[in-house]
């Protein structure tokens, strides 16, 4: 395999029972922190993804910032924010999705993508899935196409594909430590 994603994996920190007692949470800092780590991240990405017309790509609010707008400057693309409610000052849509207890939200504002424009979505980690769903349903709402979800982090063989509603899904590494509850 590619000698980058041992070093990806390697810089991810796992702190047990954060933010809940149960949960391992991947802790991203140190991926970016590392200048090294952090291009092969990005340039992991951009090498895919430069040559697939994509103009748009979505990031995830907070953790998918991190990550996408390096990915849109490398490859010509427009980024848009996909926000947590209240937070985008002009007229959006808006999709619900379900969280362990409750839910959330995002919202994209209208007028961020014209209809047919072929978008990617960035995000930190996919866990159950529903966060990258409900950033789907709000491009394809608007008329774009998405080409791929794609994440730093995530289990191969979870829900997660089962809720991106056959969208094609792409990992660069599994949680550090064997567990169904990441975050
Ligand atoms: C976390 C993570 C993903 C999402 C994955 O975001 O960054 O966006 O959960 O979970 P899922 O696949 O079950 O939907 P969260 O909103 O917790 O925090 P953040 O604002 O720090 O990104
Ligand atoms: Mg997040």
């Amino acid at each position: 395999g590619d000698p980058r994603l041992k070093g990806i994996s390697e810089a991810i920190r796992v702190v047990p029972n954060f933010p809940k007692p149960g949960i391992m949470f991947q802790d991203i800092t140190a991926v970016v922190s590392n200048p090294k780590v952090f291009k092969d991240t990005v340039d992991i990405f951009v090498d895919r993804y430069r040559d697939m017309g994509i103009s748009v790509v979505a990031g995830v609010e907070a953790r998918g910032f991190i990550f996408a707008p390096a990915i849109a400057l490398a490859i010509g693309a427009k980024f848009i924010p996909l926000r947590k409610p209240g937070k985008l000052p002009g007229e959006v849509i808006s999709e619900l999705y379900e969280l362990e207890y409750g839910n959330d939200c995002l919202e994209m504002h209208l007028g961020a993508v014209q209809r047919g424009e072929r978008a990617l979505v960035i995000d930190d980690i996919v866990a159950t899935g529903g966060t990258l769903s409900a950033a789907i349903r709000l491009l394809e709402r608007a008329g774009a196409e998405v080409v791929e979800c794609a994440c730093v982090i995530g289990l191969r063989e979870v829900e997660g594909r089962r809720r991106l509603d056959g969208k094609p899904l792409y990992i660069l590494v599994e949680p550090r430590q064997d567990s169904s509850h990441i975050w």
